[in-house]
């Protein structure tokens, strides 16, 4: 939810933890700030709204030193305000806190008894304080941090710099993302990490419960139990530029044009075509094991829920194992059954999701065989899964999610394939057919990322819709709802995503001459086409306007609609991965014709790391 940055080196701090920040700025955005230690001084600098805030007064009065913390917010304790923006402060302590501290109200009262005085009206403040106490009582900075986060019930990824010690960072972690960045003379924390491409290649990723010492020296990280922990550090390929516009308006306009090479990117090295198979790396279960699975579980949330619904029917129909998909909010809380001869896949973009991250736990603790699919590597969702299969969308930090829905649903129809295979539901030469499919799929997208002029003139002419209706059938049906989340994400329409089955069974209500309807009508007689056909009469019957997206040829649904999305035709099963682009191109659109902020959308963060 927020983003965290740390600098020790030999170069002035303020400039790197700014542009850090930058590359976070997608996980929270209501205010910002950073606190530098210089001559044993620490200066803070905060300020509420978007980044470029805190950067005007960084820029206006730059705070000296070699040695800082950085944060962006999203508000969970406290309106958005400078007072509210981290870094917090106290008696020389500066900390910058992602997550959430349950039992803050028993501590501030408990500290307050004891004479302190907050500045804020958030929870992270707490750690400044109880820092700053532990210090006084004689501890060094590392241990005060291990005391101060003993007494806090909660989540954290926690920086600390203090203004008595000016050459070292104490960071811990517990359920919310740290990583480390290593470099000669110079060394890096932050949450996630685009934020130090341009510095560094190689990071550590912290494990639950670890605290590190960062000097422009060397790093040492510890365990839970305080002995030295020996945690492997990982070279990542991604490059600076995957992090930056390119040229594009938006993250998200870009992200949605990767999706072609997202796409093959996630298919590369894993289609083995002669042999009929799929090799998927690291991928551990035994035949017998896979032989043995009754059922496949799908926990997500939001998009990769969505991603979850077309893979139901991706894996039933090439594995023939029933499948469940599960909010893994809900999942969570309820008394699921979960036999050992299930297995269940954790679907996340960013793998921190917390719903996703304690659905996964808990299936895993009740048994299951876990594995997840994730795009980013060493996220704490891959970490709890025996195998995880890394869809290679690359950073996606438009805060809609585009390339990380396509590129999973490529992931879901590959472990199809692989469990048809492994269960002998699938023949060599079925395997075949269906692969080739789906190496043809890139070709297919950037076609319909060349209809982007249409898609565009439809969205001017609903940008003031009060509305939208998405009606899909089949594999269609989480196209639709995935088109409605993703309209009413960045453009703040309401819209609603339906099986066209259900329509009469309520929304019909909605129609009239100012609802616009978004019908995905694939000629499919697998995607129950000629219902579809009725549905696009129904809406017509009663003034709705009818946007069809129709595969080219079409003639008799192009006759039918008001407005017209051509797309070619794909197989029932992948039909979602192409007919998804012009639904995010419409939002896209739509959005930005409105003047939203398309990729920080108001009230939204990309990772929801709390509950
Ligand atoms: C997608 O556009 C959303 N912003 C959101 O629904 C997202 O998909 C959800 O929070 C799950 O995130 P994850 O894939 O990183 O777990």
């Amino acid at each position: 939810m927020c983003g965290i940055v740390g600098y020790v080196g030999d170069k002035e701090s303020a400039p790197i933890l700014v542009s850090g920040l930058k590359k976070l700025e997608y996980r929270g955005y209501d205010s910002a700030g950073v606190a530098v230690v210089g001559r044993n001084q620490l200066n803070v600098v905060r300020a509420t709204g978007k980044l470029r805030n805190l950067e005007n007064r960084v820029v206006a009065e730059p705070p000296a030193g070699t040695i800082g913390i950085g944060h962006t917010r999203w508000a969970t304790h406290g309106r958005p305000s400078d007072e509210n923006a981290h870094p917090h402060a106290y008696r020389g302590v500066a900390v910058v806190h992602n997550g959430i501290i349950e039992n803050h109200l028993a501590l501030k009262e408990e500290l307050g008894g004891s004479g302190h005085v907050f500045s804020s009206e958030t929870d992270s403040e707490v750690f400044a304080h109880l820092i700053a106490d532990e210090q006084e009582r004689g501890l060094e900075l590392k241990d005060a941090v291990r005391a101060a986060v003993a007494r806090v019930r909660g989540t954290y990824a926690l920086a600390v710099v203090c203004a008595q010690d000016p050459s070292r960072i104490v960071c811990t972690k517990d359920a919310s993302p740290m990583v480390l960045g290593l470099s000669v003379g110079q060394n890096f924390l932050a949450s996630d990490v685009p934020a130090l491409l341009e510095h560094t290649r190689d990071f550590v990723y912290m494990e639950e419960g670890d605290l590190a010492v960062l000097t422009a020296e060397k790093v040492e990280i510890f365990d839970r139990e305080g002995r030295p922990a020996n945690r492997p550090t990982r070279r990542i390929d991604w490059t600076p530029v995957m992090a930056e516009k390119g040229g594009h308006k938006h993250f998200m306009h870009k992200e949605i044009h990767e999706q072609p090479r997202a796409v093959a990117d996630t298919i590369r090295g894993r289609v083995l075509l002669s042999e009929g198979d799929v090799h998927l790396e690291g991928f551990g279960f035994t035949p017998e094991q896979v032989r043995a699975i009754t059922k496949v579980t799908v926990v997500a949330c939001g998009t990769s829920y969505h991603a979850g619904l077309a893979g139901k029917l991706m894996i039933e129909s090439l594995a023939r194992i029933p499948v469940e998909v599960e909010l893994a909010s809900e999942f969570r809380y309820r008394d699921p059954i979960v036999e050992p001869t299930h297995l269940c896949v954790a679907i996340s973009q960013s793998g921190e999701t917390a719903d996703t991250l304690a659905a996964i736990k808990e299936a895993r603790a009740r048994g299951a065989l876990a594995m997840s699919i994730c795009n980013v590597i060493g996220s704490a969702i891959t970490r709890e899964t025996a195998f995880s299969l890394i869809t290679n969308a690359g950073p996606e930090i438009g805060v809609a999610s585009t390339k990380a829905f396509t590129t999973q649903l490529v992931a879901l129809y590959l472990l199809g394939v692989k469990l048809g295979r492994l269960r002998g539901r699938l023949t060599v030469r079925e395997a075949q057919r269906r692969l080739t499919h789906l190496t043809e799929i890139p070709k297919l997208m950037e076609a319909v990322l060349r209809s982007e002029g249409a898609v565009k003139r439809i969205a001017q002419a609903f940008q003031a819709a009060q509305g939208f209706l998405f009606l899909g059938r089949g594999p269609m049906h989480s196209v639709a709802m995935e088109g409605a989340l993703k309209l009413k994400e960045i453009s703040y329409i309401h819209a609603e995503g339906y099986a066209g089955g259900e329509m009469k069974h309520g929304p019909i209500a909605l129609i009239d001459d100012k609802l616009p309807v978004v019908v995905i009508a694939p000629r499919d007689p697998q995607i129950a086409y000629e219902k579809i056909l009725g549905n696009i009469e129904e809406v017509r019957t009663r003034g709705g306007k009818v946007i069809a997206v129709l595969e080219e040829g079409d003639e008799q649904v192009r006759k039918l609609a008001d407005h017209a999305i051509v797309v070619p035709p794909a197989p029932a099963l992948l039909a979602p991965v192409v007919a998804t682009v012009p639904l995010q191109m419409l939002a896209y659109h739509v959005a930005d014709l409105r003047g939203n902020d398309v990729d920080q959308p108001r009230n939204l963060a990309k990772s929801v790391t709390v509950e």
